[in-house]
């Protein structure tokens, strides 16, 4: 029945995803503002269309939100669905082999920015969610709730609960905006990481000189940026700011155990990037690195002369992006601040070091024994024919927490990307068996959130 449901519609349903991706709803570009109206517009359409009774897009003090319900009764459970409409940048677009915003069907899979993150995973949830409404077999209320500025770290969407509690009153929230291990490793996400984002600026001299007069006499900006973040982590991997895993949490033996079980395919894993070797701290594993230990990253580095030829200079400024991924328990406040005091206290007196904490957000953990955790774990073993491992990845999603705290309930992080799917890359895709499977699994959720009566 659901099957052949997915099957009939599936053209139908592409082509509304589709027009969701055809908007450029880039979340970290001035030039796409007008884009993110017209998405949250067509969101709202597109959730009226497929059994809201109610739908509206509402204004935050960034980009618009939609909200839309549907009420079967209001002594009844609640599921709050919750997705963002931004996409990252799609830049470098001569890499993509179709272009971004020109969603394709080719090999069976999906192409185009957002077709995973999260147009894609989120439009599951929207299918899943005509499915049941449509058939009448909903004994519990949905709403959703989707952003236009996670991908910039949900500025406004705090501010957005705050003011809108009781619109957004739930039991429980459902979301798909991670991964799993791999399509015959299905997996449920149990955790999240935390994050912490600055932005470094180095001054050396009040002007680029010549590195002749100079060169020996004076330090260079860029190569005064390179020590300073080649010396905060040390052969073994470890990050050398002080305090900064004060509050990191051991996993436990059984955990490691159970971590240990995972079958990550190490060779597969490194063939994905090429890369020939792993790095990471010492004495941990990758699936232990990514999900349960903290890590520290520089994401863009700049200055000095970077044109055609050579040109002897030394510049006045170099620049840095960095970032932290923090593991439940490390406060990015906290963090944000011993690492900008690290700095302004190594920092060489023959510069001067600005550095700017640009956003943040906690860790998350998902328990294993509520109620609809055990129904997404259902829904998924009867389309994948696996139960799904519980595995705490390395993203963030800092709004998690956030709902959290404000509205007190739980998230379970029914995610149906995969690795290869490429997000935030060129030729980010979705396999269509990843959609289809999504989308009965989803349906399953409610059908079994139904039976356990939570
Ligand atoms: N959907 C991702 C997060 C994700 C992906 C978690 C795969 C687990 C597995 C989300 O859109 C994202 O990219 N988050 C950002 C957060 C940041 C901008 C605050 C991230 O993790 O970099
Ligand atoms: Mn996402
Ligand atoms: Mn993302």
């Amino acid at each position: 029945m659901i099957k052949k449901y997915i099957q009939e519609n599936e053209g139908r349903m592409l082509e509304e995803l589709f027009s969701l991706i055809r908007i450029p709803s880039v979340s970290a570009q001035q030039a796409h503002k007008p884009d993110m109206l017209r998405c949250a517009e067509r969101w709202k359409e597109l959730l009226l269309m497929a059994g809201a009774d109610k739908a509206e897009v509402m204004p935050s003090d960034g980009n618009p939100m939609v909200y839309g319900e549907k009420m079967v009764d209001p002594k009844a459970k609640t599921v709050l669905i919750y997705g963002h409409y931004d996409v990252m940048p799609a830049e470098p677009f001569e890499l993509w082999n179709s272009k971004p915003f020109e969603p394709e069907v080719r090999d069976e899979h999906i192409w185009a920015r957002g077709a995973d993150d999260d147009k894609g995973q989120s439009f599951i949830q929207a299918k899943a969610f005509e499915y049941v409404a449509k058939n009448n077999l909903l004994k519990h209320n949905i709403k959703f709730i989707l952003e236009g500025e996670e991908e910039v770290g949900s500025p406004s969407l705090g501010a957005f609960i705050e003011k809108h509690k009781e619109l957004l009153k739930c039991d429980v929230i459902l979301v798909s905006d991670t991964s799993m291990i791999a399509e015959d490793i299905p997996t449920l996400t149990t955790g999240l990481r935390g994050i912490a984002y600055w932005q470094i600026e180095v001054t050396g001299p009040n002007r680029d000189v010549h590195s002749g007069h100079f060169g020996g006499a004076i330090a260079n900006p860029i190569n005064v940026l390179c020590k300073l973040i080649a010396d905060v982590t040390d052969a073994d991997g470890k990050i050398g700011f002080p305090g900064f895993y004060d509050k990191v949490e051991e996993a436990g033996s059984d955990e490691r155990k159970m971590l240990a079980s995972i079958p990550l395919d190490i060779d597969a894993y490194k063939k994905a990037i090429e890369v020939d070797e792993l790095f990471g701290e010492k004495g941990y594993s990758t699936i232990e690195r990514t999900g349960f230990r903290p890590s520290f990253d520089v994401c863009g580095i700049w200055g000095g002369y970077t044109g055609d030829g050579a040109k002897t200079v030394i510049p006045s400024k170099a620049y840095a992006k960095l970032s932290c991924r923090l593991v439940p328990h490390q406060d990015y406040k906290e963090v944000a601040q011993l690492v900008i005091d690290y700095f302004k206290r190594v920092a060489p007196k023959s510069v001067k070091v600005d550095i700017k904490f640009l956003h943040g957000g906690q860790g998350y953990v998902c328990p294993i024994d509520m109620p609809a955790y055990k129904a997404a774990e259902h829904g998924i073993e009867m389309v994948f024919g696996k139960r799904p491992l519980a595995a705490r990845l390395g993203g963030s999603i800092p709004i998690i927490s956030t709902f959290e705290q404000i509205l007190g309930v739980k998230t379970v992080l029914m995610g149906f990307g995969l690795e290869s799917n490429a997000i935030h890359s060129p030729n980010e895709n979705m396999p269509l068996s990843m959609f289809r499977k999504g989308i009965e699994a989803v349906i399953n959720f409610h059908l079994e959130y139904d039976k356990m009566g939570n």
